[in-house]
């Protein structure tokens, strides 16, 4: 008997045969007609101008604040390495991405797991862990459709946790790949949104 194929669910790599492979070569003929110098030249580090406008407007941010990666894993790893020394405690959820333990346990953080519920992550657990003295620098949030649990995290939560990053100072990654995958019910704003205090640094995905 023939083996069926593993489907992973450890990352959230889409199935091959829903990749639109016309759209992308059509759109990659669209940037050769359209841009030729701005397609194959050397741009700035921190990305194609037109890209970051189109996202910051997307995002309803300054364009200066966008920065453009291979991925959303080269933003992590940007900020995993701006942020985190050894012995650093950072927040995780539990379960969460294997990538993100794993680059964050190789930076030598202090991992705080904390437990998902329905609703995503248990922020009263976190509050108590900071009431009990822990100080993280950071926290790596999945807030929507959380990988791999699944669970959307809920507006109050939202705001609890950026109440909870003010209070104690702590940076707040937004680790947001699956946004666009809502299929009903209305989106929630991003933490990203709500910030008034510049304690979230937010990432999402063209994977
Ligand atoms: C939570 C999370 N963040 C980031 C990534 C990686 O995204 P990208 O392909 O943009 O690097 C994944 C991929 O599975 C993921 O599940």
């Amino acid at each position: 008997m023939e083996t069926p194929p593993l489907i992973s669910f450890a990352r959230g790599a889409p199935s091959l045969d829903i990749v639109a492979v016309d759209e992308l070569r059509a759109a990659a003929q669209r940037a050769f007609e359209n841009d030729p110098g701005g397609t194959t030249a050397y741009g700035t580090a921190i990305g194609y101008v037109p890209l970051r406008e189109w996202i910051a407007e997307y995002q309803q941010v300054a364009p200066d604040q966008i920065v453009v990666t291979n991925g959303s894993m080269q933003a992590d790893a940007f900020l995993f390495r701006l942020l985190v020394e050894p012995g650093d405690v950072v927040i995780v959820e539990a379960p969460s991405y294997d990538r993100t333990l794993l680059s964050l346990r190789e930076l030598g953080a202090e991992l705080i797991a904390i437990p998902l519920e329905e609703d995503g992550v248990d922020v009263e657990a976190i509050a108590r862990a900071c009431e009990a003295g822990a100080r993280p620098k950071l926290a790596h949030i999945i807030p929507n459709f959380q990988n791999p649990a699944g669970c959307t995290l809920s507006l109050e939560k939202r705001r609890r946790l950026l109440d909870l990053a003010k209070t104690y100072d702590f940076t707040l990654f937004e680790d947001d790949p699956y946004v666009e995958l809502r299929f009903e019910g209305e989106p929630l704003p991003t933490m990203l949104s709500l910030d008034d205090a510049e304690r979230v640094v937010y990432a999402s995905s063209f994977s």
